[in-house]
C-alpha cells in the first residue's frame, strides 16, 4: 500500500462584502474533499485564492498589489522544487477575466463568481499540467452553482447563508449586476436544510445573505409562493434558532410580510441595513434608484411604528456626478432624520462599463473629500449616541467569538453592536444577559449578569 498522500494546503484571502466571505467558506467546502486543508500561512500553500471585490477602483487595485507582494512566496516554493498556484476569484475575476492573466504573469487561474462549483475540474486541470496551465472560467452556468456545492462545514454560533444572489436593479454607479449576474433566489427547502445543518452544528443565529435579500422569492415548502417575510416566519419555527438577521435590503423591495415579521417574530433582530446612497431626489434619479428620500422616510416611519427599538444602518455615496452642495445637504438631512446606528460611506468611484462613469459633471476629488468628512463626522457622532444610550442596560448578547484580550469573549447585541465581556469560554455560542458598563463609537463593554438561583416549586401539573 502506498503511503498516505501529504495533505495539500489552500490559503484564501477575502475582500469585499459578506457574500464574498460566504463564497470563500464555500470554496473551502469544495476543496476539503479534494484533500486541501486551509492555512493562514501563504508560504505553506499549494494554492492561494484571492477572492476579490470590484466595487470601487481602490478595491480592484488592492488585488494587483497583493499579487505583487505574494510573488516572493511563489519563487521560494519553486526554489524548493514545489509549485504554488495563484488563483484570482470573485468579482475582479468576473469583471476583468483574461485581462488579469495579461497583467500579471504569475496568475495561474481566474475563477468567476459563479464558477466555484467547478473548482475540482479547474484544479485537476492545473495539477495535470504540472502547474504550467493558465486557466480561466468566468462562465455564468445554466444551473445555479448552489445545486453543485457539497454540504457546508460548521460556521460557528452565527452562520451566514446565501439565499439570493445577483442584481437586476442596475444602479448607474454599480458593477454588481455585471459581476454577480441577474437575480437568483435559492429554493426555500435548500435554505432551510442548510440552516438546519448549521443549527445541528451549534449555530444559534442565521444571517440571510443577498445582494438584494428582500427581493428573495420562491416556492415554499407548502408549494405556495413565499417572499422573504414568509421565509422568516417559517425559519422562526425551527427549534434552536434564536436569532434571525438579513442583509442587504433595497428600499423598493420592502414588503408587508417583512414589516409584519418585525412586529411578530421575537427571533427577528430589530436591525435593518437599508442603503439610501444619497438624500437628493435628483441624484437618486440619476443613480437609477427609483425611490425618493420621502419614500425612504416612510419605510423608516413604518418600521418604527411596528418596532420602536428598530435600529437602522445605510450605505452612502458622496460626490456622484452632478452632486451639488444643495444635494449634499439633502443627504445630511436624511442622516439627521434617521439617526443611524451604523453606516458605510464612500466617495463615488468611477467604474468602467457603468452608465455613471460616462456622465459629465464628475465632482472634484477635493470636494468629495470635504463632503465625506462632513458626513462621516455626523455618522460617527450618531453611532456614538446610539451606543451610549445602551449604558446601564441589560442586553442579551450572543457570544460568537473570542475577544482580543485574554479571558474575554466578544458577542453581538440585538442591534448588531459588538460587546466585549470578561466571560468564561463555556459561554461561547450562548446568549447571555450582559449589563453594559462602557460605550464607545465602535463597541460596548459589559459584565455578565449572574443568573438568580432558581427556586424549585416542586412538581406541578402542566
Ligand atoms: N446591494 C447593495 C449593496 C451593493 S455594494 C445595495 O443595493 O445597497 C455596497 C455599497 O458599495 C453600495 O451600497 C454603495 O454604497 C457602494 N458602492 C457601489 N458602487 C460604488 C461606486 N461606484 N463608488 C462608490 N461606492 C459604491
Ligand atoms: Fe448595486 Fe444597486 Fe444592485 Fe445594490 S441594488 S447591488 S447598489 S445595482
Ligand atoms: Fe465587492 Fe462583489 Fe461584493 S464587487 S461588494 S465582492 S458583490
Amino acid at each position: 500500500m502506498s503511503a498516505q498522500k501529504a495533505e495539500k494546503k489552500v490559503h484564501i484571502k477575502t475582500w469585499g462584502c459578506q457574500m464574498n466571505v460566504y463564497d470563500s467558506e464555500r470554496m473551502a467546502d469544495v476543496m476539503a474533499p479534494m484533500g486541501y486543508a486551509q492555512t493562514d500561512q501563504i508560504g505553506e500553500a499549494d494554492i492561494v485564492i484571492l477572492n476579490t471585490c470590484h466595487i470601487r477602483e481602490k478595491a480592484t487595485e488592492k488585488v494587483f498589489s497583493e499579487l505583487g507582494r505574494m510573488r516572493v512566496h511563489k519563487r521560494a516554493k519553486e526554489k524548493a522544487g514545489g509549485k504554488m498556484a495563484f488563483a484570482v476569484a470573485g468579482c475582479v475575476a468576473q469583471a476583468e477575466g483574461a485581462e488579469i492573466l495579461r497583467r500579471d504573469k504569475n496568475v495561474d487561474m481566474v475563477i468567476g463568481s459563479q464558477a466555484y462549483h467547478q473548482l475540482p475540474e479547474i484544479i485537476a486541470d492545473w495539477e495535470k499540467s504540472n502547474g504550467t496551465a493558465r486557466i480561466i472560467n468566468t462562465d455564468f452556468p445554466a444551473e445555479p452553482k448552489f445545486d453543485h456545492l457539497p454540504p457546508a462545514q460548521p460556521r460557528g454560533p452565527s452562520a451566514y447563508i446565501a439565499v439570493q444572489e445577483g442584481c437586476d436593479k442596475f444602479c448607474s454607479f454599480c458593477v454588481v449586476p455585471y459581476t454577480r449576474g441577474s437575480e437568483y433566489s435559492r429554493p426555500a427547502a435548500d435554505i432551510i436544510a442548510e440552516i438546519k445543518t448549521q443549527i445541528s452544528y451549534g449555530a444559534r443565529e442565521v444571517n440571510l445573505l443577498g445582494q438584494n435579500v428582500n427581493a428573495w422569492h420562491g416556492t415554499g415548502t407548502d408549494g405556495k409562493t413565499w417572499n422573504l417575510g414568509t421565509l422568516i416566519f417559517h425559519l422562526a419555527e425551527l427549534d434552536g434558532l434564536d436569532r434571525i438577521r438579513y442583509v442587504t435590503s433595497h428600499p423598493n423591495d420592502m414588503h408587508d410580510m417583512l414589516y409584519r415579521a418585525h412586529g411578530e417574530i421575537p427571533q427577528l433582530m430589530p436591525y435593518l441595513h437599508l442603503p439610501i446612497q444619497n438624500g437628493s431626489d435628483k441624484i437618486l434619479a440619476a443613480m437609477n434608484r427609483k425611490h425618493t428620500q420621502d419614500d425612504y422616510r416612510r419605510i423608516i416611519d413604518r418600521m418604527r411604528d411596528i418596532r420602536p427599538d428598530m435600529a437602522f444602518s445605510s450605505d452612502f455615496i458622496v460626490g456622484f456626478p452632478g452632486e451639488t452642495d444643495a444635494d449634499h445637504r439633502e443627504t445630511m438631512k436624511i442622516v439627521d432624520y434617521v439617526g443611524y446606528a451604523a453606516a458605510y460611506s464612500f466617495k463615488y468611484s468611477r467604474r468602467p462599463g457603468t452608465p455613471a462613469a460616462k456622465a459629465g459633471k464628475q465632482v472634484l476629488e477635493d470636494i468629495k473629500d470635504i463632503r465625506l468628512q462632513e458626513l462621516q463626522k455626523k455618522l460617527y457622532a450618531d453611532q456614538t449616541v446610539f451606543n451610549t444610550a445602551k449604558l446601564g442596560m441589560a442586553i442579551p448578547v450572543l457570544f460568537d467569538n473570542r475577544g482580543k484580550r485574554y479571558g474575554q469573549l466578544q458577542g453581538k447585541s440585538p442591534w448588531l453592536q459588538t460587546v466585549n465581556v470578561i466571560a468564561p469560554e463555556r459561554l461561547l455560542g450562548q446568549i447571555v444577559d450582559v449589563k453594559i458598563t462602557e460605550a464607545t463609537q465602535n463597541s460596548l463593554t459589559g459584565e455578565v449578569i449572574p443568573i438568580a438561583p432558581q427556586i424549585s416549586s416542586g412538581t406541578h401539573a402542566a
